[in-house]
């Protein structure tokens, strides 16, 4: 396993499927020849762009040579000042002057794992290559490094900048990594959003010009999420080139893909380097956060497949990884901040029959919160509202024999708080000109030990002395006016605060949270196993955002539940089967009052967790692909070695449905499979008047018969069962037809806005003729 192989100025980088290479050239610069498909030392002259004739007004390295000028070399890192007049990764300015010339000096080569200093990084790489380069004219160092995570295709670049220069420098941008790409018919995928809407697949051709990746509200954010993917324009799921990229970072980020006048692409990115000004000292260094690079030639599903192992492998750590998480009950979309101890109870109790394993409080337990507008900052607990405190309602809890986990908001403060009456200067107050309130907080000044002391003082308290299980950690402030440093002294400061209070308690898990899916990130993943993705919980949004967030993070990371219909937000009614559906590609859970809904939807219920709890590790530990054979249609599949799960989702019905298929990815193609849909009732009252094609006697179908009937008894989807190859199913068999509006036969699909079905594949043992 030849993972870093160095011949004659070539470095060659190997992961199992790809390559990346770049070499020394001939004027002591890193030129980079090759991110892709495996190849071999010896071709780095063919791969490599080729540089014999200076072109038109470009400005050459050396006069002496007319054939070099860095304004056509594909770089390792770009930097300002000599010719090259693309976008640099690091800009600075050093005795007056904005002028690097970094040229190699030394390589190391380092088995293992590196750390950065104050962030958190990915472990378990095979091999680290370590280059240093220095600018001979100034004594600016730059230190890069190349992890290689063998396995899983990824390689890591960050950097390090170390001033040598005698003086003081000024520092304005250093971003982890640059990637001159020699590519042309290229689309971006990048995934922005807002609150409620996060991660949606935004799709833009790369034409000459910039795009731009970035996060300026202080947190990588909803608005983009700090990963994307360059593809070939006809890349599909199943086939073609792409790229990957992402960041382990959880402050403002930015990121850039600029095509220059000869196609050639400049990707970058790293941390913001907006309002980014650092004075260092000589000797003094500032190390980038790790990016994280991946390629495939086999499609998209096949590059998302490599970040889902990376994060699971190399990410995420404590006794969750791998791990399969409980389905929990939260208590948000139950109640609100409107509870008693007794009405908790009653929803664990009621969560605890249907087969739940976790409890979860969330927000409105402590200080005066009863509603947004005070109390966060505070840790008492409200004992009006829960007499005896967290410990006796945990011990319940537990004593129903299930987890027990709870809300904390500590990176923010209400100036409606005792904390604040005690100690106003522990906000973060951004603006001069007065508070300046988001959700009518001010964020905690973590850039302050003893802010940090006092957050890791009352949650680790809080977890021991209540025997927590699980906490749910939510963040709801933006920043607004920050400098980029004290962005990055803030994040840093939030790691160092997750760092001294999780690492040492590995049991707990950890979901964090910024308003859904604000800070959806590598950095956050370090130390939260799972993420909630979304407030916004109704199924046919979470479609968009669950996919989107699949390109770049595994199911296991995505909290997802089951709420209410219609949805508090969106008003939509959707079918309970396909909320259930949707949720399950998730770390899962409910979030409703369990003690409002009718018997059949208990029953419902108790069946979903209980087929959940079956299929529960290919849920949230098998293969993920999306699906994108029919346009009509969302798919997705998991898939372990002994089964494959695949639902399909409807959207809108229209009339006369076309005949639709059932395509499975990943199968043996020689194997038999049984394929047998998951079996549930729909709620009878969906059928409105059709009742009266079915019963003796005429019934007003919005009448309290059909509505306390319906609250008890559901109408059975067709069955479906099927058989066919690994090949067969490859292709796209036939499913059974949809209701058409007239004519019933139990095999009949029912054909209902945003209706849903539910596949178990398994291989069918020849001899026995049983499935496996
Ligand atoms: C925002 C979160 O995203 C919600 O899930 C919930 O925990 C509320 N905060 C509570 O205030």
């Amino acid at each position: 396993m030849n993972i870093i192989e160095i011949r004659d100025n070539v470095f060659l980088l190997n992961t199992l499927h790809t390559s990346y290479l770049f070499k020394l050239n001939e004027h002591d610069h890193l030129e980079h020849v090759h991110y892709g498909s495996r190849v071999l030392p010896e071709d780095h002259d063919a791969l490599s762009v080729k540089h014999w004739t200076g072109y038109g007004t470009t400005i050459m390295y050396d006069e002496k040579d007319q054939t070099y000028s860095l304004d056509h070399i594909p770089q390792e890192f770009g930097t300002y000042g000599k010719g090259d007049l693309r976008e640099p990764s690091l800009e600075m300015e050093c005795k007056g002057s904005y002028t690097l010339d970094l040229t190699y000096d030394s390589y190391e080569i380092i088995d293992g794992d590196t750390k950065i200093e104050g962030l958190p990084n990915a472990y378990g790489c095979d091999r680290t290559l370590l280059v240093h380069l220095k600018d001979v004219h100034n004594g600016i160092h730059l230190d890069l490094y190349y992890a290689v995570y063998y396995d899983t295709d990824v390689i890591s670049r960050r950097c390090v900048l170390i001033n040598r220069s005698g003086s003081t420098v000024v520092l304005h941008k250093l971003l982890s990594y640059c990637l001159d790409l020699s590519e042309n018919d290229l689309t971006l995928m990048s995934f922005t959003g807002a609150w409620n809407k996060e991660a949606h697949l935004t799709e833009t051709d790369l034409e000459r010009g910039k795009q731009v990746v970035e996060s300026r509200s202080g947190f990588s954010g909803n608005k983009t999420n700090p990963g994307f993917i360059v593809r070939k324009d006809n890349t599909t799921e199943c086939n073609g080139k792409a790229w990957g990229f992402n960041l382990v970072y959880s402050g403002n980020h930015y990121s850039s893909v600029a095509k220059d006048e000869y196609g050639v692409l400049r990707i970058q990115g790293g941390i913001s380097p907006e309002r980014f000004e650092l004075k260092l000292k000589n000797k003094e260094s500032f190390c980038s956060p790790e990016a994280v690079l991946s390629y495939t030639e086999n499609g998209l599903n096949d590059l998302s497949a490599h970040f889902h192992d990376f994060v699971n492998e190399h990410i995420v750590r404590s006794d969750w990884k791998k791990k399969e998480r409980p389905i929990l009950i939260n208590s948000w979309e139950a109640f609100g901040m409107k509870f008693t101890k007794d009405s908790l109870l009653k929803l664990a109790q009621n969560a605890k029959e249907l087969g739940i394993e976790m409890f979860v409080l969330d927000d409105g337990w402590f200080g005066r919160r009863d509603s947004d507008l005070r109390g966060l900052g505070d840790y008492d607990c409200n004992r009006r509202k829960i007499p005896g405190g967290i410990r006796s309602l945990s011990k319940s809890i537990h004593d129903m024999g299930l987890l027990f986990g709870i809300w904390v908001e500590p990176e923010a403060i209400n100036p409606d708080s005792a904390l604040y009456e005690k100690h106003p200067e522990y906000a973060l107050n951004e603006n001069e000109r007065g508070l300046l309130l988001g959700r009518h907080e001010l964020l905690m000044d973590l850039g302050n030990a003893e802010v940090r002391d006092y957050i890791v003082e009352n949650v680790t308290k809080l977890i021991d002395e209540n025997d927590v299980d699980y906490i749910k950690w939510d963040m709801n402030r933006l920043m607004a006016s920050l400098s980029g440093i004290e962005n990055h002294d803030y994040i840093k400061g939030l790691y160092e605060v997750l760092e001294r209070i999780f690492i040492k308690r590995p049991w707990v898990l950890l979901e964090s949270c910024s308003s859904g899916g604000n800070r959806f990130d590598l950095g956050m993943l370090c130390y939260s196993p799972q993420i909630w993705a979304s407030d916004d919980t109704d199924p046919v949004e979470r479609l968009d955002i669950q996919k989107g967030l699949s390109y770049l993070y595994p199911v296991s990371a995505m909290g997802a539940h089951v709420s209410a219909s219609p949805h508090s937000m969106t008003f939509r009614t959707t079918p309970l089967e396909t909320r259930f559906h949707v949720a399950a590609f998730g770390a899962f859970g409910y979030e409703l009052d369990l003690g409002s809904i009718s018997s059949l939807s208990k029953k419902e219920i108790k069946e979903q967790v209980s087929y959940y709890k079956k299929h529960r590790s290919t849920f949230q530990f098998g293969r993920f692909y999306r699906i994108d054979e029919e346009s009509d249609y969302e798919v997705f599949e998991v898939q372990n070695e002994e089964e494959t799960i695949v639902a399909k989702f409807r959207r809108i019905v229209h009339a006369v449905p076309s005949f639709d298929k059932l395509c499975v990815y990943g199968l043996k193609e020689d194997r038999v499979y049984a394929v047998d849909a998951r079996e549930f009732n729909h709620n009878i009252k969906k059928f409105g008047n059709l009742l009266n094609y079915v019963t003796p006697v005429q019934l007003n179908t919005e009448g309290l018969l059909v509505h306390s009937i319906s609250k008890r008894r559901g109408f059975k989807e067709g069955t479906q069962n099927y058989r066919a190859s690994g090949r067969a199913l490859r292709y796209g068999i036939n499913l059974n037809n949809l209701f058409l509006g007239s004519g019933f036969d139990r095999h009949l699909r029912l054909s209902l806005d945003y209706g849903s079905d539910m596949f178990l594949i398994k291989e069918v043992n020849d001899e026995s003729g049983k499935e496996e």
